[in-house]
């Protein structure tokens, strides 16, 4: 039996029973059959959650970029690794073949060292959907540096934060971005940036929009030229299994964005076996993944995963609405993609556009569709179903987190049943638990409770750079013994699962994870605010939107209020970046709080969402009157 494309359930039910049976045996079965090691593990797995301490395919040492590429040059130099599909349809795509990345990989790692990076340095990538930003992550993995890539999208404030936090000594940029009919000034993002960022030497300038910038003598340089005169061979560093391999920043749901690291053989082990097995990848494949490599998604499903299994993976610089709704179809036919992989909000957005720009295209190469990120409702799954996969495209509604690394729950295309909104059941290696709030295991099915893995994989993110009491805090404390992911969810009466979302103070708005914290905290920043509370409410595109009840110090009281909305969401622009700009402010003169002073969200959540038979107990708050006087002004005309 292999564990690798699982054809129909029963088969499911064996692989998974063997994976919880043996666990090490399992994940040992799949690294021997499908990576190269420059030596081999002492012991599959050593772990502790008290600590906790997880150490997968310890003594090994690889390379994750020998796996990822010079592995696949005898049998595929010429095969398409890359297809570059740039924001404008009329500019031709690239196709990057595996013998050309490794040509790239090395120059550009070459380049690295040539700047004095080596084994261990932090490297911080902000840069567009160009090819450059693939190539940046292999080259920095090909001699060791650890990368933390910054979304392109992230305000200068936002990005010092995580420059700053990972103490990174270079930064790889492009001198701006195309976005539909924009334009972006990214270097002149970093330069604000980097005024306060003392660990940064060099900044790395790809070429893309071909615009004056101005070039910080002895710290920036231009990317092409280096590379041009760059060796094009690189010897891969050798790494241990348990190094580092990057960081990537999440919301938490308060204080700093987490750095969440992960290691190398485990991440890559388990990112290249889902990939396999999710999108039932077959060798001829063009997977395409919409995501962003700014995000998780796009490191597992755009670089490491698809790259390990020898696969064409799509890079898209563009966005679904330009030059107009039928872009993401257009580029379907295009390239004859086989597997597409998108998020609910996109889906969203497309179904309220008109048919014929899905009709207009032969979308008949699909073979398997996905979704990630968020909750897929009843509604957006039958559109994409219906139109882009005639219902002949199986979904797999993967359920997983920038902290686990790789897809945890998801079905298996053409052995796994679906179900409209349940991601359903989890993958080999997966053991999950939902447990009560007193912190007990809730058994059986047709259950629900806060969603739990009991035992360790190996992608899972090791700790939280730099604050490993806050990885144990946030992620170990809740419950003995088991990962808590911050997610709720439902277990139907087969044993599916159905997300139902954060039960943390995470908003999830488009796909990104948003804390209220840091939100509230940019806010609170403006010299009229005393103080302020976020809530998500329902959003048709986006899952959720941000609702804002901000309290005014009586400077700001007699202040227009819609100069002073535009004044809020300009600040958390500058502190955050646009996806965290408030869709509704309501002024207010207080916030309902316990009588241990915390601010009672629930009942705030309750208001924005227009539920007000059913604020519960609001006796027991210190302001009960409170609760009345923001009904009231929630309901004037003046709150949008
Ligand atoms: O709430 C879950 C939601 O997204 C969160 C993780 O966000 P992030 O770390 O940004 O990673 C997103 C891409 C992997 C989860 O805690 N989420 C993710 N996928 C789904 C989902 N909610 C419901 N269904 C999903 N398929």
């Amino acid at each position: 039996m292999s564990n690798y494309h699982i054809k129909n359930l029963e088969e499911y039910y064996q692989v998974y029973r063997k994976s919880v049976r043996n666990p090490e045996l399992f994940w040992e079965e799949v690294a021997e059959e499908h990576f190269v090691w420059k030596k081999r593990w002492d012991r599959v797995l050593d772990y502790d959650f008290s600590k906790p301490e997880v150490k997968w395919f310890e003594g090994a040492q690889l390379n994750i970029t020998e796996n990822c590429i010079d592995r696949h040059l005898p049998s595929k130099a010429d095969k398409t690794a890359i297809i570059f599909e740039p924001n404008n349809p009329d500019e031709p795509a690239l196709h990057i073949s595996y013998s050309e990345l490794h040509e790239r990989v090395c120059k550009f790692a070459n380049v690295l060292k040539s700047k004095g990076i080596g084994k261990g340095d932090r490297v911080c990538i902000y840069l567009p959907m160009i090819p450059e930003l693939a190539v940046a992550l292999l080259a920095c993995a090909r001699i060791g540096a650890v990368h933390s890539v910054v979304f392109a999208g992230f305000s200068a404030t936002a990005l010092a934060t995580r420059i700053n936090d990972c103490e990174a000594k270079m930064v790889i940029t492009a001198d701006g971005s195309f976005r539909g009919n924009k334009t972006i000034d990214l270097k002149g993002i970093v330069d604000e940036a980097l005024t306060t960022c003392g660990s940064v030497t060099t900044v790395l300038v790809a070429k893309r929009i071909d615009t004056e910038i101005l070039m910080e003598e002895g710290r920036d340089a231009w990317l092409a030229p280096l590379l041009e005169t760059a060796e094009s061979d690189c010897p891969a560093e050798i790494m241990e299994a348990e190094d580092p391999l990057f960081i990537l920043y999440t919301s938490g749901s308060t204080g700093s964005p987490k750095g969440m690291l992960h290691t190398t053989a485990g991440y890559m082990v388990y990112t290249a076996y889902t990939f396999k097995n999710v999108f039932n990848y077959k060798d001829g494949d063009i997977y395409w993944c919409t995501a962003d490599i700014g995000w998780i998604t796009g490191h597992s499903y755009i670089v490491y995963g698809p790259l390990a299994n020898g696969a064409t993976t799509v890079m898209f610089e563009g966005v679904p609405s330009y030059p107009d709704y039928g872009r993401f179809w257009e580029v379907v036919q295009k390239h004859k993609i086989t597997q597409f992989y998108t998020a609910p909000t996109a889906i969203r957005a497309l179904a309220k556009e008109n048919l014929e720009f899905v009709n207009s295209y032969d979308l008949s190469s699909l073979k398997v569709l996905g979704t990630v990120g968020e909750p897929i409702n009843e509604e957006a799954w039958h559109w994409y179903n219906d139109n882009v996969g005639k219902k002949k495209a199986p979904i797999v509604d993967t359920w997983w987190q920038t902290e686990t690394g790789g897809m945890m729950i998801s079905p298996i295309p053409f052995a796994t049943p679906t179900k409209p909104t349940y991601a359903t059941l989890p993958l080999p290696g997966v053991q999950l638990a939902l447990m009560d709030e007193q912190g007990n295991e809730v058994v059986g099915n047709q259950v629900d409770g806060r969603l739990c893995v009991k035992f360790p994989w190996p992608s899972m993110a090791r700790t939280i750079w730099g604050n490993h009491q806050r990885y144990k805090d946030t992620y170990f404390s809740a419950f003995d013994n088991a990962y808590f992911t911050g997610d709720g969810a439902l277990r139907d009466e087969v044993g599916y699962y159905r997300i139902t979302g954060r039960v943390d103070d995470v908003i999830i708005v488009s796909g990104h994870n948003l804390g209220t914290a840091p939100i509230e905290d940019a806010i609170n920043e403006h010299p009229a605010v005393a103080e302020s509370a976020i809530v998500g409410v329902p959003h048709d595109i986006k899952g959720n939107a941000l609702y804002g009840y901000v309290i005014l110090k009586e400077t700001g009281e007699g202040r227009n209020h819609d100069n002073l909305r535009k004044e809020i969401n300009q600040i958390i622009t500058e502190h955050i970046g646009p996806i965290a700009k408030l869709d509704i402010i309501q002024f207010t003169p207080g916030l309902p709080k316990t009588r241990s002073g915390k601010i009672m969200r629930r009942i705030l959540r309750k208001i924005a969402h227009n539920e007000l038979d059913n604020l519960g107990d609001i006796s027991t708050l210190l302001n009960p009157d409170i609760v009345e006087a923001i009904i009231r002004e929630r309901m004037t005309p003046s709150v949008p």
